[in-house]
């Protein structure tokens, strides 16, 4: 039968013998599969696994120092690279989403072949593919690697992408990674998190983007998202954010006429993400959420919940 240990077993002797002395390459995403991918490399190789973990500027409040921090402390081989202006100058302008994604896309495969460059001798190139992706070939969330895979046909392929892949989660699901994790101990609450897309929060800020916007987005997620911590609605969603809308809306404060910002909360129940369902968050938990936001974000005035359910709506707004 099947249990954790003897999967992490059986997994780091098949590791060891396959890779030997080897280096190994891998992008770490912040998320559950290329944590776990990352543990189990390590219990197999050390310090010969390079963990590269990018920062594209479009991550949650805090979140590179926060993620980084943890990593170093689970003793991971990793370098963090911030390359969020990057990022922004690429993204200038666009409004389009798929234009976005491929922007964000082309600037991740840039850095990450700059940094796997400077690893002398890398042979391998790790993934945290899990059996679903391996079904669908194209992962929704599979961070680094869906969107290699989405752009690798433009202008040939980038030198990381010649490697010989090594996917030790290949073979199973989800919820057996987050199990295998816990088994290696793996902190619970990186395990439980929310799944989030690899495009971040360019694809919640509907329009143009700017370090701005950012910023405010990056506010009102904080808000919402350790709300559902502190109300412990967390674990009963499967994924959750807030949304900018690229229309500013009249409210007034004090005296004196508002014109600003409108966002918008999505919380979803789903188990695989192809179809997802609002979730009916309490009134009253709305009622404080909607409040902190307006009274601590400056240049917000009004909050909206989003009551559809996928199909026809999709999670992401973009
Ligand atoms: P949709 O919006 O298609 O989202 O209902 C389904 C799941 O996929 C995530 N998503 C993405 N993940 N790159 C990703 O890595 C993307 O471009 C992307 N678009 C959507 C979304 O967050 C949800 O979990």
């Amino acid at each position: 039968t099947w249990t954790p240990d003897s999967f992490v077993d059986e997994t780091v002797a098949e590791l060891k013998a396959k890779i030997g002395n080897d280096k190994v390459v891998l992008g770490l995403s912040g998320g559950v599969d290329s944590t776990v991918a990352a543990v189990l490399l390590h219990k197999a190789i050390g310090s010969n696994l390079h963990c590269i973990f990018v920062n594209n500027g479009l991550l949650r409040k805090n979140e590179f120092t926060d993620v980084l921090k943890q990593y170093e402390g689970m003793g991971l081989n990793v370098k963090g690279i911030d390359a969020s202006a990057r990022f922004l100058e690429e993204l200038a302008g666009l409004s389009d989403p798929e234009a976005k994604r491929k922007a964000i896309g082309k600037v991740f495969i840039d850095v990450f072949d700059d940094e796997a460059h400077q690893i002398e001798d890398a042979k391998w190139l790790a993934q945290g593919t899990i059996y679903p992706d391996v079904i669908e070939s194209v992962s929704v969330n599979g961070g680094p690697s869906a969107t290699i895979k989405s752009h690798h046909n433009v202008g040939g392929l980038p030198d990381f992408m010649k490697l010989k892949v090594v996917e030790p989660l290949r073979m199973i699901f989800k919820d057996e990674v987050r199990r295998v994790g816990a088994s290696m101990g793996i902190d619970k609450e990186l395990l439980g998190r929310h799944p989030f897309p690899g495009p971040g929060l360019a694809i919640r800020i509907l329009g143009d983007i700017t370090a701005e916007k950012v910023r405010i987005l990056q506010e009102v997620d904080a808000v919402f998202i350790n709300g559902l911590k502190e109300s412990g609605l967390y674990d009963k969603v499967w994924q959750a954010g807030a949304i900018l809308l690229p229309v500013n809306s009249v409210g007034v404060m004090g005296d004196e006429r508002t014109y600003e910002k409108v966002v918008a909360l999505r919380a979803v129940e789903s188990t695989d993400g192809m179809t997802a369902d609002w979730v009916n968050l309490p009134y009253e938990f709305l009622q404080k959420t909607s409040n902190k936001i307006i009274n601590n974000v400056k240049g917000v005035n009004r909050v909206v919940y989003d009551i559809s359910s996928k199909p026809p709506a999709t999670i992401e707004w973009e």
